[in-house]
């Protein structure tokens, strides 16, 4: 069945171009242009749709506020806002309505590259309410110590980029929000954003201080529902396999970029474990429990009564949020990574054939966690070979 996206442009020339590029993606994809966020509203209410995009500056309604209620009338839709001022801080406040965003005038290239970015759509069978309450996450919870530290050191009058640079790039949760926004405030160059530092750099440290300390983007762990499993675990393992695979990385020669990039994909592989622990405490509680209890692997056990992995729900919300092809996929198969050949692609319908290399069989063994790093490693290694890093 087609996917079907809504776009509300004000202009009717930009209509009419968005038409004229939308041929060879009409296979797969359904297109609704309109003027109006009333019409917008009118066009979600008769059938089902997608991917919203929406111009920023609509009269009447505006087009964040239009966002603000598609998510609250239809929350599974992937709400992308636009404009043609890609102001810094236009972007930011953007982001606060919208999952991504995305430059005007809309040209093949930007269109192919947002309905890349949402594979999310691809995602396999996932309960509706589980993509609901994805849709909706704004923020990850941070490492309450790591939180604060970064705090104040950006309201230090000598915060620097190294600073943020080093506190961001320990923690999953921070770089994963950090990168959302650099996608979309550097949209087109998310294929090349290759380290938290390169990200850092890109943004500047007022963007970044301001981020920190007035839009509060990031936000600490509250502490109020016991985990399942303690934040301090999910993030020391999530550390301690970003190095390692960097380490392995390095030792391959697959370019500083290939390195960062497996540095990135090892710290947010498990990302979807801390939405799930996060979010569901007890129903993951009840995951570990049904795992001990019925001698299975924990993806297994989140399958059975999730109805989805966490290797799923880390790259849908990372696919969401915009993040390169390369994590994306390293994230959705790092248990399984032959399901991607055997699957060709589940996530991404156009991406270049990958260039697969079996794993090596060993890596010494080392016991850096509550689960073995080791497979994860020589699972999403050679997905960091993807184009997207090594191009
Ligand atoms: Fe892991
Ligand atoms: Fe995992």
């Amino acid at each position: 069945m087609r996917k079907r996206a809504l776009f509300v442009v004000p202009e009717a020339s930009a209509g009419a171009s968005l038409r004229a590029l939308w041929a060879p993606l009409s296979d797969e994809w359904e297109l609704a242009v309109v003027a109006t966020a009333a019409e917008a509203l009118s066009c979600l209410g008769t059938s089902p749709v997608d991917v919203i995009v929406s111009d920023m500056h609509l009269t009447g309604m505006g087009g964040l506020q239009l966002l603000a209620e598609v998510r609250r009338r239809a929350p599974r839709v992937i709400c992308i806002a636009s404009s043609a001022c890609a102001h810094r801080g236009l972007i930011l406040s953007a982001l606060e309505a919208a999952h991504q965003f995305i430059p005007a005038p809309f040209t093949a290239e930007v269109v192919r590259a947002m309905l890349v970015q949402t594979g999310p759509s691809e995602a396999p069978l996932m309960e509706e309410s589980l993509r609901t309450v994805i849709a909706g996450i704004r923020t990850l919870p941070s490492l309450p110590q790591l939180y604060q530290e970064l705090v104040v050191a950006m309201e230090a009058p000598t915060a620097s980029a190294a600073d943020a640079t080093r506190i961001i790039s320990q923690d999953m949760a921070m770089v994963t929000k950090l990168l959302q926004v650099v996608n979309s405030a550097f949209f087109g160059l998310r294929r090349t954003i290759a380290s938290p530092a390169h990200a850092v750099a890109l943004l500047g440290i007022d963007t970044v201080k301001s981020l920190v300390l007035s839009v509060q983007v990031f936000a600490q762990f509250d502490g109020r529902a016991a985990m399942p499993i303690p934040l301090e675990s999910l993030w020391r393992h999530s550390l301690a396999v970003g190095r390692s695979a960097r380490d392995i990385a390095k030792s391959r020669d697959i370019g500083s970029i290939g390195v960062e990039g497996a540095f990135m994909a090892g710290l947010l592989h498990d990302v979807g474990q801390l939405v799930l622990v996060a979010n569901f405490p007890g129903q993951y509680g009840e995951v570990l429990e049904y795992a001990r209890n019925q001698r299975v692997p924990v993806c297994a056990a989140e399958k059975a009564l999730f109805n989805a992995t966490h290797q799923d729900v880390g790259a849908y919300l990372l696919g969401l949020w915009g993040l390169s092809n390369a994590i994306v996929e390293a994230v959705a198969y790092h248990h399984d990574p032959e399901a991607h050949l055997r699957e060709g692609g589940r996530w991404r319908p156009f991406m270049r054939p990958m260039q697969w290399r079996r794993p090596p069989t060993l890596w010494p063994g080392r016991s850096l966690g509550y689960v073995s790093p080791v497979l994860h490693l020589l699972s999403f290694l050679p997905l960091c070979r993807l184009p997207a890093f090594t191009s």
